[in-house]
């Protein structure tokens, strides 16, 4: 088992690796979460030294980093198409199936990540499973008045929500979409993931889910002196 230090040096080794994979004139999603701060603070010393690139951030927080640090950023809103897509995972399994969301912004990132030719997780090695959703819970984004209900059909789905708390406020996690957000264990882990996810989907209300099955291509593993480059396992 990893301190937490040494799982901050792993971090910091993938994240200025990724940028290896920025090449000159790319429009790129900039994930979220604190493997991708030191993906952005490489990217923007390589920005400094004359790459020219526009980023499409997934949160607040990356925005407001990317903008401190001098990227010129795109409007998620104006943009259908991106070259390449960065960002953390919470979970990767051997098929890079990936849990996202314990930062509470996989919604923008599951749109950013769609909309780009490449996907690329970058990750420590701690976060490599065998299989998903048997340790970190399952995030999904409920709109408000859809709790109740999201709750129930949850459950009637084997899983078990609860609501995610704030830290540092009263009452829950409020999403930058104005949402809630379910963190759902399994008591009997779920079979096929594509179909839970397309399950959980049909819940009017549930905006997204966390699970990120197919969509990266590619992974970066920082190991404790190496960082390896995955592919996905075919299953
Ligand atoms: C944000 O909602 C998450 O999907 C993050 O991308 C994920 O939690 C990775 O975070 P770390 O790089 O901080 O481990």
């Amino acid at each position: 088992m990893k301190s937490v230090s040494s799982n901050v040096e792993l971090k910091k080794m993938v994240g200025q690796r990724a940028a290896d994979l920025v090449k000159d004139g790319m429009r790129i999603g900039i994930g979220t979460g604190s493997t991708v701060v030191f993906f952005i603070e490489e990217l923007a010393r390589r920005v400094q030294n004359g790459l020219r690139i526009q980023g499409a951030p997934t949160s607040l927080g990356t925005r407001l980093l990317c903008a401190q640090h001098g990227i010129p950023l795109l409007d998620s809103m104006t943009i259908n198409h991106l070259d390449l897509a960065i960002d953390g995972a919470d979970e990767i399994d051997p098929s890079l199936n990936a849990i996202k969301g314990g930062g509470g912004a996989h919604t923008v990132e599951k749109i950013i990540a769609s909309m780009a030719d490449e996907f690329v997780l970058i990750a420590d090695q701690t976060k490599l499973v065998s299989s998903l959703c048997r340790k970190f819970p399952l995030p999904v984004e409920v709109i408000p008045a859809s709790l109740s209900f999201a709750e129930k059909e949850i459950r009637r789905l084997g899983g078990m929500p609860a609501l995610r708390n704030a830290v540092r406020k009263d009452g829950p996690v409020i999403t930058e979409n104005g949402n809630f957000i379910l963190d759902i264990t399994f008591s009997d882990p779920p079979g096929d993931l594509e179909v839970l996810n397309a399950q959980l989907k049909r819940i009017p209300g549930l905006l997204e889910t966390g699970l990120f099955a197919g969509i990266a291509k590619k992974a970066l593993i920082g190991y404790q002196d190496t960082v390896e480059t995955l592919l996905p396992r075919e299953s």
